[in-house]
């Protein structure tokens, strides 16, 4: 099923954490499997908790939840769920975050998540073409960075890159900059969350002191003129999450977002999911939201589509095998 009643338009998601698709009925059946207690009676309980603030209000529940991840095979069965969703999305191309700091602190081993996730996209590799990307939390140590890195070093070839999420106030570019550098020297592309709830200046930062190769979110961005013309110049792609932002308020309304505005500016703009189980709809809620709520026609929804295949890290002729 689509949102828009026509095929939905072939499209890559570049930011989608795949914690994120953790459904609430999968977090209850899990949580029985295993035997972890949850602080919710229901699933109708757990959904009422989804109603958010800011940015750490979500990454509270949405760690807590990750409590119910025990297994390689719950990654595998995650990791699925999702990518069964894609083709009828018209995604065809997934280059999906994980966060393993939030599991290794659990005592989940790194193997288990990265074997599992890879279970999954082996299995699917008919249907959708997909990739991982190794996030570090920014709210936790610059050591500890290092160290997860280190950890993942045995999996580097089913690693596409490096992000940086969690809570990004406080916590700046600069403080990763020489982890970015080693995974850059590991061959891994390096991306950023940045100007999501943070000032314009951290996505400066991120492309100064990280090399960042995509902004994920940016919305900020467009508070700084002389960044915007930066950005335009070199056509980095910024990966924009309308649902998110919504959701999070970073923006006051869906009609108030500045999407248009970064997409007149001759930005280089996708939009994504991130976190699609929390925020109200994956890929194709994310298209319809922008054009029922700010009005994008046609061309321009096929502008975007056509920037996240060009945005990803696939090579040309890959992309034109995937259209
Ligand atoms: N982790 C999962 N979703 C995130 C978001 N929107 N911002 C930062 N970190 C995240
Ligand atoms: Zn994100």
């Amino acid at each position: 099923m689509t949102t828009t009643g026509t095929p939905p338009l072939p499209k890559a998601e570049l930011h989608l954490h795949i914690e994120g698709t953790l459904e609430p009925e999968t977090v209850f059946e899990l949580a029985r499997r295993h035997d972890v207690a949850l602080p919710y009676a229901s699933v109708e309980e757990l959904r009422a908790a989804y109603d958010f603030t800011d940015l750490q209000s979500f990454l509270d529940v949405y760690y807590a939840n990750m409590a119910v991840l025990r297994t390689r095979d719950d990654f595998a069965a995650l990791a699925s769920a999702y990518l069964r969703t894609c083709p009828e999305q018209g995604v065809r191309h997934v280059e999906m975050f994980f966060d393993p700091q939030a599991h290794t602190a659990r005592g989940v081993a790194i193997a288990d998540v990265i074997g599992g996730l890879t279970d999954a996209i082996e299995h699917h590799a008919d249907d959708v073409s997909a990739g991982l990307i190794l996030c570090f939390l920014r709210d936790r140590s610059a050591a500890e960075a290092e160290e997860t890195l280190r950890a993942a070093e045995p999996y580097l070839d089913r690693i596409v890159g490096v992000g940086l999420d969690s809570a990004e106030v406080g916590h700046p570019p600069s403080k990763f900059t020489s982890v970015f550098e080693r995974a850059r020297g590991l061959g891994l592309k390096p991306v950023a969350h940045a100007g999501e709830e943070g000032p314009a200046g951290y996505v400066t930062e991120a492309l100064d002191e990280l090399g960042v190769l995509r902004v994920d979110h940016g919305i900020r961005a467009i508070e700084d003129d002389a960044l915007v013309a930066r950005l335009v110049r070199d056509r980095t792609p910024l990966t924009v999450c309308p649902l998110s932002n919504v959701r999070l308020a970073c923006v006051p309304g869906i009609g108030l977002h500045p999407l248009p505005e970064m997409l007149a500016a001759g930005l280089n703009v996708s939009v994504h999911s991130d976190d699609p189980a929390y925020f109200g709809g994956y890929a194709d809620a994310n298209y319809a939201a922008v054009r029922e709520g700010l009005g994008f026609t046609d061309d321009q929804l096929r502008t975007l589509a056509a920037n996240s295949f060009t945005s990803s890290f696939l090579d040309d002729e890959a992309v034109q095998r995937l259209l």
